[in-house]
C-alpha cells in the first residue's frame, strides 16, 4: 500500500528518497510523487503509474540542490490515482508540503469547514485536509511543531505523515497514529520511513514511533513527543535486514524466488521449533497453562492468511478435538462474536500491519482473550496487542502475491496443532508419524518445484482461459481457496473455489469444454473416492480436470496431472500450495502480467 520515505541531511534527497521509495514499492502502489526542498523553496513533482514515471520526470527537470525531502508512493482510497490526486499535497501558499499513509475518517466535514475559510482544494484526496488544517494552524502560532500538534487532535481515523514547511527548514515533522512510522539515524542525516526497506543500505539505526507520538526530525538529532507535546524518551534499535534480502538473487521474479526457498524456510523453522530431543517447543509458549486458561479457539485472518487458518481449523479440530472458529478479519470485527477471557484469539498476518486484523485483535483484546500472533514481521504493529507471538522466520517477501509465507504460516499451524493434540490426547501412532513426516516436508516440496516445466506447459496450455474452477474437499479445500486467489490475483483470470461436493449444487452449470478445472485429489480412501465422483461429474460436461494428486491411479480421467509425492493427507496443503502457486505464476507469466507487483493490490493493507 502507500509508502512513505523522508530524508534530512547533506546529500542529494532525490536518489535517496527514490531510492527508498523503489525499495518500498513491491507494497503496491499507483502513482508517486516527491518534494524537494533547496532551502528556500519546495518544488513538488508528481506522476501517475510507476515510479519509473516520476523518474523520468525528474530527469527532464533542472532541479537544484536539495537535501530536505519527502516522497510517497500512493495507492489510491479517496480519488483516482491521477497526478493531481497523488502526494505530496501542498498548502495555498505553497510553503507546507505532506505525505499521508492511512485514512482521516472525518475529512468531510474538516473540508467544508476549511472551504468555508478560504482554504481552496484541489484534489479529491482525504489527505489535502490535512494539509490545509495544519497550514490554518500554523498560521494561528507560527510553529509547525504546535500547529501539527494541534490539528492532529482534530483529526480521527488512521495516519503516518511526513511534514515540511519552507519557513522551518532545519526539520520534517513525522507523526504516527494507527499507521506504522519509523525513523532512521544516521551520520548527519536521517531519514523517516513507513516501513524497513525504505532504509535498507542508507542507515542502520532506528526508532519506531509508537500510535500518538511526533517525531521532529533534523539533520543532526531528533526528537519525540507525545501529541500532548510532552517528550518521550525513545529506545535505538539496530537494523537487522541486509540488503541482499530484497534481491531477486537471480530469479526472474520475485515471487518465483520466494516459491523456490520454501523448502529452506521449513528447514530453517524446522530447527527452531524443535529442541534437540524431538519435542515441539513454540517459544516462550506454556501452552498447557494457556489452554487451561482457554475453552476455545478463534483466528482471525485476511487473504492467503486467511486460508492459512481455515487449514488450521481442519487440523486443530481433527488432531486435538478443540473447536476452531475462522473468521475473515474484516467480518469479525462488525459481527456479534463468542469472544471473551476463555478464548485464544490467534491472529495471522505475513505483514503485521493488516488494518482489519489488527482492529480484530484490539476489540479481542478488549474482551479480555489471549492474543496468539503470527507474524512475518516482529517488528510490526500487530505485535503490540499479543501476549504471544509466533514469528513465521521466512525472510521478507517482496511480492504482492503471498507464497512463502503462507507455508511458513501452514507449518508453525500444524506444529501448533500437534502439541495441542499431544497435551490434550497424548502422545499416539498417528501423532508421532505426522512429527515424522514433517522433516521430510521440505525435500517433498523440493520434489513438487523440480516439475516446474511440467506445471509451466499446463499453465500456458489454459492461459487463454476466461475463467477457471477450482475444487477441493476436507483440508485441501483451503487449499484450493488459496490456489484460486493466487491465479486471479496474478493472472487476473476469474478463479473460483468450491468444495467439490457444492459443485453440483450451481457451479458445475459453468462447465463446458473451454472450463480449466483444478481438482486436489488425495489419497485417503473416501475423500479420494468422492473426488474421483466430482470429477467424473466435471468430465460428463466435457470441462478440462487439471488434476494435481499424490495418486497416479485414473491418469486417464485427467486432461493434465501434476504428480505430489506421497504424503499423509494432513500435510498435503504443504505441497499443494507450490503447485498450484507456480500455476498461477506461469499463467500470469504467459499473459504478460506484472507478476510481482498485480495491479490494485497491496502487500499490507493498512486500511479497514
Ligand atoms: C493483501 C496481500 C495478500 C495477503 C493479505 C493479508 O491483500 O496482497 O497477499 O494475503 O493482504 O496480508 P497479511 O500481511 O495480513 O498476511
Amino acid at each position: 500500500m502507500c509508502g512513505i520515505v523522508g530524508y534530512i541531511g547533506e546529500n542529494a534527497a532525490k536518489d535517496i528518497l527514490l531510492q527508498g521509495l523503489k525499495n518500498l514499492e513491491y507494497r503496491g502502489y499507483d502513482s508517486a510523487g516527491v518534494a524537494l526542498n533547496d532551502n528556500e523553496t519546495t518544488s513538488v513533482y508528481k506522476a501517475q503509474g510507476k515510479l519509473d514515471n516520476l523518474c523520468s520526470l525528474l530527469n527532464r527537470v533542472q532541479l537544484k540542490p536539495s537535501a530536505r525531502g519527502i516522497g510517497h508512493i500512493r495507492w489510491a482510497t479517496h480519488g483516482a490515482a491521477t497526478e493531481t490526486n497523488a502526494h505530496p499535497h501542498k498548502s495555498n501558499d505553497g510553503k507546507l508540503v505532506l505525505v499521508h499513509n492511512g485514512i482521516i475518517e472525518n475529512f468531510r466535514e474538516l473540508r467544508q469547514e476549511l472551504e468555508k475559510q478560504g482554504f481552496r482544494f484541489y484534489s479529491q484526496t482525504d489527505t489535502e485536509t490535512a494539509v490545509h488544517l495544519i497550514d490554518r494552524e500554523y498560521k494561528k502560532c507560527g510553529n509547525l511543531e504546535q500547529a501539527v500538534i494541534n490539528a492532529v487532535a482534530l483529526l480521527k481515523g488512521a495516519f503516518a505523515f511526513c511534514i515540511m514547511h519552507d519557513d522551518e527548514p532545519d526539520k520534517i515533522i513525522a507523526v504516527r497514529k494507527n499507521a506504522p512510522l519509523l525513523v532512521g539515524l544516521g551520520n548527519n542525516e536521517n531519514m523517516i520511513a513507513s516501513d524497513v526497506p525504505a532504509l535498507i543500505g542508507k542507515v542502520n539505526r532506528i526508532i519506531y514511533l509508537e500510535d500518538n507520538e511526533i517525531a521532529i526530525v533534523h539533520r543532526c538529532f531528533v526528537e519525540v513527543k507525545n501529541f500532548a507535546g510532552d517528550v518521550v524518551e525513545k529506545k535505538i534499535e539496530n537494523l537487522a535486514f541486509e540488503p541482499e534480502l530484497i534481491s531477486k538473487r537471480g530469479y526472474a521474479h520475485f515471487m518465483l524466488k520466494e516459491i523456490n526457498e520454501q523448502p529452506s524456510i521449513i528447514r530453517r523453522q524446522l530447527a527452531e521449533y524443535f529442541t534437540d530431543n524431538g519435542e515441539i517447543k513454540l517459544g516462550n509458549i506454556d501452552l498447557m497453562a494457556l489452554m487451561q486458561a482457554v475453552d476455545k479457539i478463534e483466528i482471525v485472518a485476511c487473504g492467503s492468511s486467511l486460508h492459512a487458518a481455515m487449514t488450521a481449523k481442519y487440523m486443530i479440530e481433527e488432531l486435538a478435538h478443540i473447536p476452531v472458529m475462522v473468521e475473515s478479519a474484516s467480518e469479525y470485527i462488525y459481527k456479534y462474536n463468542l469472544t471473551d477471557d476463555k478464548t485464544l484469539v490467534i491472529g495471522i498476518s505475513q505483514s503485521g500491519e493488516t488494518a482489519d486484523t489488527i482492529t480484530a485483535l484490539k476489540q479481542a483484546k478488549q474482551k479480555n482473550a489471549k492474543i496468539l500472533v503470527l507474524t512475518n514481521r516482529e517488528d510490526s504493529s500487530i505485535v503490540r496487542y499479543a501476549d504471544f507471538v509466533l514469528p513465521l522466520k521466512a525472510g521478507i517477501e517482496v511480492s504482492v502475491a503471498a507464497t512463502k509465507s503462507y507455508t511458513a504460516q501452514l507449518m508453525l499451524l500444524y506444529l501448533l496443532a500437534l502439541k495441542l493434540a499431544q497435551m490434550r490426547l497424548g502422545m499416539n501412532d498417528k501423532l508421532r508419524k505426522l512429527k515424522e513426516e514433517l522433516f521430510e516436508v521440505p525435500a517433498k516440496i523440493e520434489q513438487v518445484l523440480c516439475q516446474t516445466n511440467l506445471i509451466k506447459t499446463c499453465a500456458e496450455k489454459y492461459a487463454k482461459a476466461q475463467d477457471y474452477i477450482f475444487i477441493g474437499r476436507g483440508i485441501s479445500y483451503p487449499s484450493v481457496m488459496e490456489g484460486a486467489l493466487k491465479l486471479k490475483e496474478i493472472s487476473y483470470i476469474n478463479a473460483n473455489a468450491y468444495t467439490a461436493g457444492e459443485l453440483k449444487h450451481g457451479p458445475i452449470a459453468l462447465v463446458d469444454e473451454k472450463m480449466p478445472v483444478v481438482a486436489v485429489l488425495t489419497k485417503d480412501n473416501l475423500l479420494y473416492d468422492k473426488m474421483i465422483s466430482n470429477c467424473q461429474e466435471v468430465k460428463a460436461r466435457k470441462g478440462k480436470i487439471i488434476a494435481v494428486t499424490n495418486d497416479a491411479a485414473h491418469q486417464d480421467m485427467f486432461d493434465d496431472i501434476i504428480l505430489l509425492p506421497k504424503s499423509s493427507s494432513e500435510l498435503m496443503p504443504l505441497l499443494i500450495a507450490p503447485a498450484l502457486q507456480l500455476l498461477a505464476y506461469y499463467t500470469a507469466l504467459s499473459l504478460g502480467r506484472e507478476v510481482d507487483q498485480p495491479r490494485n493490490l497491496a502487500k499490507s493493507v493498512t486500511v479497514e
